[in-house]
């Protein structure tokens, strides 16, 4: 609908009837994320001319009730006209009440997405959502094979999104893939990982690959090393029973900064295709070595907020949080120093730090380049330089910039860092479409490019899971901060060779 952008897309990637079948469609990711993700696809024109919602959970609703639940979330949540669009496609929503380990519940879907079909015009076509806690992911696996539901026929297709956390540790992740296996071929499988659909984590791939100035310098010879930071400002925010279960480390590093990771540090693939990508993805998890106990008591440090203040607001320790245990252990920030053991990056440490309660949001990617081998200027007195940084800034403020040395204008060779600078709000104007519209539109088109493979969520848990072993064995608890801070003073140490944590 008068979106260039959309039609180009809409017309490249064209995506075929099917019916969205959402399994916690009561839970507060399809009110606050699915729902109004759909509705922006629909305002811009991208979802299929034959497609349904079915919504299915435990509790009850009376006819039109279902939708009118989901308004509100989508009032708040949606960009541009939301509300009206929830209106005009209310027929496109319908709800299948069931007990998650009920067979009979599987059969009363199944017919009801053959009157979908009919009535709607989704050619048997499906993609189911697990959007409930982890813990009925499997039950709801185990009805889709037996009841058929899994099953890709007569050239209909039937494909599985999975939100995380995929699994807790290396064996759960494997036991849930094989589960996930047991029923779906792995290109039915859509594993969720949000950060990949932002618009400016994908840039890493357009910024590395389709311009001739970067790749050239992007290697162990230029880059001194990479700091991938996740901070937010917020606390656990009322999660406090989930996160005592996951900490920073399984909430965050696992899947989000590892797998900004490998778009930083990935060889060109040879195409765009999924396999092609995400094989040169799991090489980069693959030339982590899992670290020893005592390697991760040197490389690695936790953190737990305190009470503090943040915008001037007094904010609750962590251990006052609501499903918080009082001597609670589990870090709220972590920062681990990784190296890639590979022809490029050997000797460039990449470290990756992400916390809750920082003193604002950012997410970024600096890359500092080496200095140059002959420091020319010195002798003029110009003073030490700092490294040149590419900043890959992912959210907010979303751009790109260089920091680099400038003669200050005067008769004598005085230089200061000055900053060039890319904003996607000025280049392109209007605000960019939220990750999970670009995912959910992915998998009903069914390109899982964007997508973790069952290698790379596998690689990921292992690197992860000696970190966690690591802490056991050596005893390592998390350092206090004070919420408002930017994290313990150990973390500063862990950079060495007189490197130090950017303050964005
Ligand atoms: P909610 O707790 O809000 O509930 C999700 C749904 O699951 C509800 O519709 C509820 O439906 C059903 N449900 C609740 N408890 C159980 C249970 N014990 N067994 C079976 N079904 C149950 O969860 P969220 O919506 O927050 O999260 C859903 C999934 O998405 C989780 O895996 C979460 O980790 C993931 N996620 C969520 C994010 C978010 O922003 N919320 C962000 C990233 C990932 P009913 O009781 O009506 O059957
Ligand atoms: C989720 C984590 O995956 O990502 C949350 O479970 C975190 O703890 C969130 O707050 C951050 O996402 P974003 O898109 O706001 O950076």
């Amino acid at each position: 609908m008068g979106n260039p952008l959309a039609d180009e897309l809409s017309s490249s990637r064209r995506a075929k009837p099917c019916a969205l079948v959402i399994f916690g469609a009561t839970g507060d990711l399809t009110r606050r994320k699915l729902v109004p993700a759909l509705m922006g696809l629909a305002q811009d024109g991208l979802l299929p001319t034959g497609f349904a919602v079915v919504g299915f959970a435990r509790r009850a609703f009376e006819g039109p009730a279902f939708v009118d639940e989901l308004r509100d979330g989508v009032k708040q949540h949606s960009r541009g006209r939301g509300e009206e669009t929830l209106t005009a496609m209310q027929e496109a929503f319908s709800y299948v009440q069931a007990e998650y380990d009920d067979p009979a519940g599987y059969q009363k879907l199944k017919a009801h997405l053959e009157e979908i079909d009919k009535a709607r015009g989704t050619q048997g076509n499906r993609v189911f959502y697990l959007a409930t806690p982890p813990s009925a992911y499997s039950t709801i696996l185990e009805h889709l094979r037996a009841s058929g539901l899994s099953t890709e026929a007569g050239g209909r297709f039937a494909r599985v999104i999975v939100e995380k956390p995929f699994g807790r540790d290396l064996p759960s992740a494997r036991a849930l893939n094989e589960q996930v296996a047991a029923g779906f071929k792995e290109r039915q499988v859509f594993r969720i990982d949000h950060y990949l659909g932002k618009e400016t984590v994908q840039n890493i791939l357009v910024l590395r690959f389709a311009n001739g100035i970067f790749e050239p310098l992007w290697n162990e010879k230029f880059i001194d090393h990479v700091q991938i930071t996740v901070a937010e400002a917020i606390g656990v925010e009322g999660r406090g029973a989930y996160f005592e279960e996951a900490g920073i480390i399984r909430d965050m590093i696992q899947n989000h900064l590892l797998q900004v990771l490998t778009l930083v540090a990935m060889d060109p693939p040879a195409a765009l295709g999924a396999d092609a990508v995400r094989d040169e993805k799991v090489k980069v998890l693959r030339a982590i070595r899992s670290l020893t106990p005592d390697e991760v008591a040197e490389t690695t440090v936790r953190g737990q907020y305190t009470a503090g203040f943040q915008a001037g607001q007094e904010v609750p320790g962590y251990h006052d949080e609501l499903g918080v245990a009082k001597d609670s252990k589990v870090e709220t920030f972590a920062a681990v120093k990784l190296q890639i053991e590979n022809w490029r990056w050997g000797g460039t440490p990449f470290f990756l730090r992400s916390a809750k309660r920082m003193p604002r949001r950012v997410t970024e990617v600096a890359i500092h380049f080496k200095s140059p081998p002959h420091r020319l200027f010195a002798a003029t007195g110009c003073g030490n330089l700092d490294q040149n940084i590419l900043l890959v800034r992912i959210q907010p403020d979303e751009g790109v910039s260089i920091r680099f040395g400038s003669k200050v204008p005067g008769p004598d060779y005085r230089i200061r860092d000055v900053r060039m600078d890319f904003r996607y709000g000025m280049a392109f104007g209007g605000s960019t479409a939220d990750a999970y519209e670009r995912l959910l539109l992915d998998a009903i088109v069914g390109d899982s490019t964007l997508f973790a493979r069952r290698d790379e969520v596998e690689e990921a848990w292992r690197i992860v899971d000696a970190i966690v072993s690591g802490w056991a064995a050596k005893g390592i608890e998390p350092e206090r901060y004070e919420a408002g801070t930017w994290g313990p003073d150990l973390a500063d140490q862990l950079l060495g060779d007189g490197r130090e944590w950017r303050r964005p």
